[in-house]
């Protein structure tokens, strides 16, 4: 079982596309899969075709109310188990922050998952766009970091700091994570996507993935009905590309 955090505090880079279609395409390996929804926004939720409630349950039913990952698991056309994000999780921040033990809520909410449901497979979890309590209960519960990186300037300058926090929390936890950094929302048209590349490259190495995702209207129009990018539009560049993600990533035994 591997837990992968799916981050970077920048904004629409490619977060929840990255774990809608990277966790589908593990699930159709076989794999018994579930993804977690950790952003307010509720993106991932929306996309997997599921409504996100105000109330009921969620992972803020979890945080708010210590209510177990297992039961509230829910079942997806993708194959994949959801557990759903909810509007309620922006107070958790305000509200628990000061609780004892706080950050690592997850990592034990997760565990006690595994053991009740019997789970083998891997745990995605969909970051919201801020290094916050929740975003440190995904780092804290994660032994693999994927990060999303938009072929454009501003983020390539976030990823950069990025890399700095999570060295510091490497040195506190006294672990490593195993890190990729994947290019999203790429455009070969865009001289710029190129220097983007380079750029990466020079600083990650082997960090960096191979496969680029690229900008793709089938990637952006999915969500939109409940779909992952595979059963949208199967002949598509997001679907190859996404494919070939998930392919890499198993080669690098990001999925344990
Ligand atoms: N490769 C791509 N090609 C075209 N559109 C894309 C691609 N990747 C993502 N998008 C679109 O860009 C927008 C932002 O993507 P997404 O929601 O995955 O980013 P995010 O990092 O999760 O955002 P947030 O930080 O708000 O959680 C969405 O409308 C999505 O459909
Ligand atoms: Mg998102």
């Amino acid at each position: 079982m591997s837990v992968i955090a799916v981050f970077n505090q920048k904004g629409g880079v490619g977060k929840t596309t990255t774990t809608l279609n990277v966790s589908t395409s593990v699930a159709q390996r076989g794999l018994a899969t579930v993804a977690i929804d950790l952003d307010p926004q509720a993106h991932l939720t929306l996309a997997f075709g599921q409504r996100a409630f105000a109330k009921g349950d969620s992972c803020y039913s979890f945080f708010a109310e210590n209510k177990p990952l297992a039961g509230m698991l829910r079942e997806t056309a993708q194959g994949v188990r959801l557990l759903p994000g909810a509007p309620d999780l922006s107070k958790v921040d305000a509200l628990h922050a000061s609780d004892a033990g706080i950050s690592g809520k997850l990592r034990q909410g997760i565990a006690a998952m595994v053991e009740e449901a019997q789970h083998r497979g891997p745990v995605f979890i969909d970051c919201c766009p801020m290094l916050g309590v929740l975003t440190l209960n995904a780092l804290i519960a994660a032994d693999s970091v994927l990060i999303p990186v938009s072929a454009d300037y501003l983020s390539l300058q976030g990823v950069h700091r990025l890399d700095a926090a999570l060295n510091v929390l490497e040195q506190r936890l006294n672990r490593k994570f195993l890190r990729r950094v994947v290019i999203t929302r790429y455009d070969a048209r865009r001289k710029l996507a190129a220097g983007v590349q380079e750029e990466l490259a020079r600083r990650y190495g082997a960090s960096l993935c191979n496969t680029r995702i690229a900008e793709n209207v089938a990637l952006a129009e999915s969500p939109m009905h409940g779909k992952d990018v595979f059963s949208h539009s199967p002949a598509s560049p997001g679907a190859r590309d996404y494919r070939a993600l998930t392919e890499e990533l198993f080669a690098a035994g990001f999925f344990g």
